[in-house]
């Protein structure tokens, strides 16, 4: 039996897959030559690779068109991109290209939106659909979308009272709107109901008694998110089906309803052995919408996603040197990576999130169990368990060996920049790491550029008010 981590990689997962590929003994992730940004940049860094985005916007789309046509469903398919997972004009104008729609989640992105506007990368003719909680600036900021003709603004009520604040906007037209239902939560959840949206209880009177005969909103749309993302559980089939029968009974009262937005929640790869059938899933989804509609007598609405994670999860990862290594008893071995694992990949800390973790190099070397420490002083700043093994397995080496161990944290693309502040103020004053972006020209040829370099001291002292 060999040890090397070659060997191990190959014994335990099917190796070449989806993007990562050893090319001349190095890692390479979607054709990018890592090791050769490496030399180029130095680490660490943290690398978007935007390709990868538009594929996965077509790959939904052709999931659910697939499922409409194998189903003869009558509505449409709706891709909308939503910012929050990653916000950066990059990333949000490499999804306008593919013609996406936008959600949005509070009032700067609204402003974010005119500025797409401005540099005409985003008409007024555009589907966007406003989230989250409706503060009197976000609904003022959405009027003035409005009046300045976007007139396929949905704006989903997270509670009742967002209705009468909207209403005293002044519009031209009836304003477009959305329910957002309430889910219950899975039963290992810290609370029952999710506060986002409105209780089940509520919904029929509340459409009855203040939308349906009132001239200044137009019921377009209804929202539901089980939180726990799209997965074929008992727990999220039940409650897509209460939601389900939420949207008919609502149709029924308000036959304007044209839409239903399952939200965001389609997962990414977090192992090399995840394994996700995407394609059944979208068909079930479309099949359990068509049964509900078909039961209860109403017509088939434009199916509208939300995701985010899925869009831009797998187009980031983010590149360290291992410094050292550090022998601390018996079992435990140390790698000491060049800057903060709680700063770069936040969620790995707060919600135990895995990613995929690759060496760049040494993959001929034999492999050992170790704990991945950064270099803040925070006790909480390390990673040692993978999706499904409670360790992580990776190159060893002697401290002679002319070049370092690199290491790699894949599919890092999703909410990591927003938590960690990108830019701002960091755990132990360690500096933001660079930011590489790599694209294509329309020739297919690939082409790498800093975004932003590794933040400086200045900048961080700044934030502080040392140089006030
Ligand atoms: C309303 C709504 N839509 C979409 C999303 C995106 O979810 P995901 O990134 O899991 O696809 C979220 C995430 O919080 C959300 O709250």
């Amino acid at each position: 039996m060999k040890n090397n981590y070659f060997d191990l990689i190959d014994q335990t997962y099917h190796f070449p897959q989806n993007g990562f590929e050893l090319v001349d003994g190095t890692l390479h992730f979607n054709n990018v030559d890592l090791h050769g940004l490496i030399q180029k940049y130095g680490t660490p860094f943290k690398v978007s690779y935007l390709p990868k985005i538009r594929e996965k916007i077509r790959l939904s789309r052709q999931y659910f068109n697939k499922a409409i046509s194998e189903n003869n469903y009558s509505g449409k398919y709706e891709f909308c991109y939503c910012t929050k997972c990653c916000h950066f004009n990059h990333v949000v104008r490499t999804a306008l290209k593919e013609n996406v729609s936008l959600e949005t989640s509070s009032s700067f992105d609204i402003d974010l939106i005119e500025k797409l506007h401005q540099k005409g990368v985003f008409d007024t003719s555009k589907k966007i659909v406003h989230n989250g909680y409706k503060t009197d600036d976000y609904i003022k900021k959405i009027g003035r979308l409005i009046n300045n003709g976007f007139s396929n603004s949905i704006t989903v009520l997270d509670n009742v009272r967002e209705l009468d604040k909207l209403m005293e906007l002044e519009t031209e037209e009836p304003i477009k709107i959305g329910l957002r239902i309430s889910i219950e939560e899975d039963p290992q959840a810290a609370y029952y109901t999710s506060r986002l949206g409105i209780n089940k209880r509520e919904t029929i009177d509340f459409v009855k008694d203040k939308i349906v005969n009132n001239d200044q909103v137009e019921l377009v749309m209804v929202h539901f998110f089980v939180d726990s993302g799209v997965s074929d559980t008992m727990y999220y089939w039940n409650e897509f089906k209460k939601a389900l029968s939420q949207f008919t009974k609502i149709k029924k009262v308000a036959p304007s309803v044209k839409a239903i937005n399952i939200g965001g929640g389609f997962p990414i790869q977090n192992s090399l052995n995840f394994d996700f059938d995407y394609e059944y899933i979208t068909g079930e989804i479309v099949r359990n919408i068509q049964e509900a509609c078909k039961e209860d007598g109403v017509e088939e609405p434009d199916i509208y996603t939300e995701f985010g994670k899925y869009t831009v999860g797998e187009s980031g990862a983010v590149i360290f040197q291992v410094l050292e290594q550090k022998q601390q008893n018996d079992a435990e071995l140390w790698y000491l990576i060049d800057n903060s694992l709680m700063n770069t990949i936040p969620d790995a800390w707060s919600i135990n999130e895995k990613f995929i973790l690759l060496p760049l190099n040494k993959w001929q070397n034999q492999y050992k169990r170790v704990n991945i420490g950064g270099i803040s002083c925070d006790h909480s700043d390390y990673y040692n368990s993978e999706e499904l093994n409670q360790q992580v397995l990776l190159p060893a080496y002697s401290n002679d060996e002319d070049e370092p161990l690199y290491i790699g944290f894949f599919h890092t693309g999703a909410y990591q920049d927003s938590i960690s502040g990108y830019g701002g103020i960091k755990h132990c004053l360690i500096p933001s790491p660079k930011h590489i972006v790599v694209d294509e020209d329309e020739n297919g040829d690939q082409f790498d550029y800093v975004y932003r370099e590794e933040q400086t001291v200045n900048n961080m002292l700044n934030i502080l008010g040392y140089n006030d």
